[in-house]
C-alpha cells in the first residue's frame, strides 16, 4: 500500500517536473542553439532536394523505358555513342555534384561544431561533474570567496557567454540542453568545453545524451537563464549557509539529518553534514527539481523521495534510510526550508 502511494505521487510528480521549460534543438533561445538549428535545416532541405531529384530522375527513366522489355530473340542491345556519351556527362556531373555537396556540408558541421567550445568575452566558468545520476555543479566565478557546489540546476546570467568545463566522475556521460547549446560527453579522466549564450530569461530543460546505465533516463537538470542582477543576487544567496531551522519541527529535521546517515553522503554548509558523495544541500529547496530532474521540489516529493527513492528511481545511490513517521515529516520540513 505503501509503495503503491509512493508511485503514484511520484507519477504526478514526474508529470509537474517534466513541464520545467523547452527542450528542443528547433526551439533555440541563444546564438549557439541558433547556429546548430540552422545547421539542421539547411542539411534537411539539401539532402530533401538531393532525394527529390533522385526520385524524378528514377521516375522519368522507368517512365521513358515502359513497355521496353526484351523479347525472346530480339538481337542484342548495341551502344549507341551519343546516348553513351550522354550518360557518361550525367554520371560525372552527378560525382561532382556530390563532391560538392559533402564538402560543403562537412565544412559547415565543422565550423559549427568547433564554435561550440569557443571561449567569447569574459565567460562565467562552470564545472559541470556527471555522476550515476545526478550533476555535481561547482562556480567558480573567478575568484575563491565565489566557489560554491550545487547540484542538478545551473543558474547563468542572460547576455554572458558560459564556459561549461565537463567531467565525469563514474561512467561516460553527456550534457545537452537542446535549446541553447550542441552536445558534449563528459568523460572520466579527461575535461571538455561547451560554451554558451542565453539569450533570453528562462528554464530550459537539459538531459543526459549517452546512455549511462539503469537511471540514464532521468538524469536531467534545468538551466535558468536570469537578468544579470537576479543572478549575482541568487549568487550571493547560494554562497551564505544553510538556513537556521525556523520552527521546532525543522529544527529536529536538521538533527535528523545531520546525525543519520544522510549526512555521510550530503553537505549541508553551516552544519555538520559534510559528505560528498551525493549532491549537496545547502539549498536544495531553491532548486526547481530533485532527484536530477525526477521530481519537482515540493515538501511531499521530497517526502517521498526520502521515505523510497529505490520505488521512485531504482538502482539510484541513494539507500532508504529507516526512519519513523515523525521523523520523515521533521526531515522534509527542514529539506523544503533550505532556500
Ligand atoms: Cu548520464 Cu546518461
Amino acid at each position: 500500500m505503501r509503495k503503491a502511494c509512493i508511485s503514484a505521487l511520484a507519477a504526478v510528480a514526474f508529470t509537474a517536473a517534466s513541464c520545467v521549460g523547452p527542450q528542443s534543438a528547433l526551439d533555440p533561445q541563444g546564438p549557439n542553439a541558433a547556429s546548430l538549428a540552422w545547421l539542421i535545416w539547411f542539411f534537411t532541405a539539401i539532402c530533401g532536394a538531393v532525394w527529390l531529384l533522385v526520385m524524378l530522375t528514377l521516375g522519368v527513366a522507368l517512365w521513358r523505358r515502359r513497355g521496353l522489355a526484351s523479347q525472346p530473340g530480339d538481337p542484342p542491345l548495341a551502344p549507341e555513342p551519343r546516348a553513351e556519351r550522354r550518360k557518361k556527362t550525367v554520371v560525372l556531373a552527378a560525382l561532382a555534384a556530390t563532391i560538392v555537396i559533402i564538402t560543403v556540408l562537412t565544412s559547415l558541421s565543422f565550423v559549427a561544431t568547433r564554435s561550440l567550445s569557443e571561449g567569447r568575452g569574459d565567460p562565467l566558468v562552470i564545472r559541470l561533474r556527471g555522476y550515476q545520476w545526478w550533476w555535481e555543479v561547482t562556480y567558480t566565478a573567478g575568484s575563491p570567496d565565489r566557489f560554491m557546489i550545487s547540484a542538478n540546476e545551473i543558474r547563468v546570467p542572460v547576455g554572458r557567454p558560459v564556459r561549461l568545463e565537463l567531467s565525469s566522475g563514474d561512467v561516460i556521460h553527456s550534457f545537452w540542453v537542446p535549446s541553447l547549446a550542441g552536445k558534449q560527453d563528459l568523460i572520466p579522466g579527461r575535461e571538455n568545453i561547451l560554451t554558451f549564450t542565453a539569450e533570453r530569461p528562462g528554464s530550459y530543460r537539459a538531459q543526459c545524451a549517452e546512455f549511462c546505465g539503469m537511471q540514464h533516463a532521468r538524469m536531467a537538470m534545468v538551466v535558468v537563464a536570469l537578468p544579470p542582477e537576479e543572478f549575482e543576487s541568487w549568487l550571493d544567496g547560494q554562497l551564505r549557509e544553510a538556513a537556521s531551522p525556523a520552527t521546532e519541527e525543522e529544527a529536529a529535521g536538521r538533527e535528523v539529518a545531520t546525525s543519520k546517515a544522510c549526512a555521510a553522503c550530503h553537505a549541508i554548509r553551516g552544519t555538520r553534514a559534510n559528505g560528498t558523495v551525493g549532491p549537496d544541500l545547502t539549498h536544495v529547496a531553491s532548486r526547481q527539481t530533485i532527484a536530477a530532474g525526477t521530481l519537482p521540489t515540493t515538501r511531499g516529493a521530497l517526502a517521498a523521495w526520502i521515505a523510497d527513492p529505490q520505488t521512485i528511481k531504482p538502482g539510484s545511490k541513494m539507500p532508504m534510510v529507516p526512519l519513523s513517521a515523525d521523523e520523515l515529516r521533521a526531515v522534509s520540513a527542514y529539506m523544503a526550508s533550505l532556500k
